[in-house]
């Protein structure tokens, strides 16, 4: 049986004393919280030490909201994959909408930080999803299989064996409108086979991830579907109650 994970991203939110307030309320809930279900929180990387020494000891487990596709070197603004281990981070995400919309993230950087990652032994969180006008043309398939096709070009079926997919349609990220459950499952389907089509036992063990506009009140209708193996919460994991809820409803 696949694994649940839950996975919060901060975005570019939180002080220094907001966020030890939500690890602090996090972690008190975490006991009610299947054992079956990572729990991950993904803060803006300048906090990712003060987490990691709030979260010690827990359960809680700390993921990046991004990585450089470099080692090292002349990249002004970056940070390594090896930097990031040495503040505890599992995960990092690669390729959210976000980078990909308002930075110009293209399919092949994101599949160069993806490589990145796992060269230092981090779990990449690979976002795909369509937008609004590709959903309405009919081309959820496409894109999405075009942004995975990234990188098995380049890093091969097999490399999913140590990463983790996040489908999330953009036209549900911070909108308050979510994917029904049906029409998730759908793509979280697609993408398990695709990956079948290549190696069966991978496309098996993956964790696909659903995000956009997850909340308390309709995680558990996602979470119940076959290949939805749990979120990645924007918004509603900013409050430790809400995101723990979502937690639960992975149990
Ligand atoms: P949201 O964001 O839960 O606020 O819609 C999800 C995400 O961007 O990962």
């Amino acid at each position: 049986m696949r694994r649940m994970l839950v996975a919060g991203n901060w975005k570019l939110n939180g002080t220094l004393s907001t966020i030890e307030e939500l690890v602090n309320g996090i972690k008190q809930g975490l006991d009610s919280v299947s054992g079956n279900c990572d729990v991950a929180v993904c803060p803006p990387a300048l906090y990712l030490q003060h987490v990691q020494q709030l979260a010690a000891g827990s359960r809680l487990l700390l993921g990046a909201q991004n990585v450089c596709d470099q080692d090292e070197g002349a990249y002004t603004g970056e940070i390594s994959a090896a930097m990031l281990n040495e503040f505890g981070c599992r995960y990092a995400i690669v390729g959210h909408s976000e980078r990909r919309s308002l930075y110009g993230e293209s399919d092949e950087l994101v599949a160069r930080r993806y490589a990145a990652a796992q060269r230092k032994g981090i779990i990449p969180i690979l976002c795909v999803g369509e937008l609004l006008e590709e959903r309405e043309a009919g081309q959820t398939e496409s894109v999405v299989g075009r942004q995975l096709d990234a990188v098995l070009a380049s890093q091969g079926v097999d490399s999913f064996a140590k990463a983790v997919i996040a489908y999330e349609p953009v036209w549900a990220i911070g909108t308050g409108k979510t994917a029904t459950p049906e029409q998730a499952q759908d793509v979280h389907a697609f993408i398990r086979d695709k990956l079948a089509a290549l190696n069966k036992t991978v496309a098996e063990s993956v964790v696909i991830q659903y995000g956009g506009s997850v909340k308390g009140a309709n995680a558990a209708d996602l979470f119940s579907k076959q290949d939805i193996d749990g979120g990645l919460i924007g918004g509603a994991s900013l409050q430790a109650e809400e995101f723990l809820k979502i937690c639960q409803a992975a149990g």
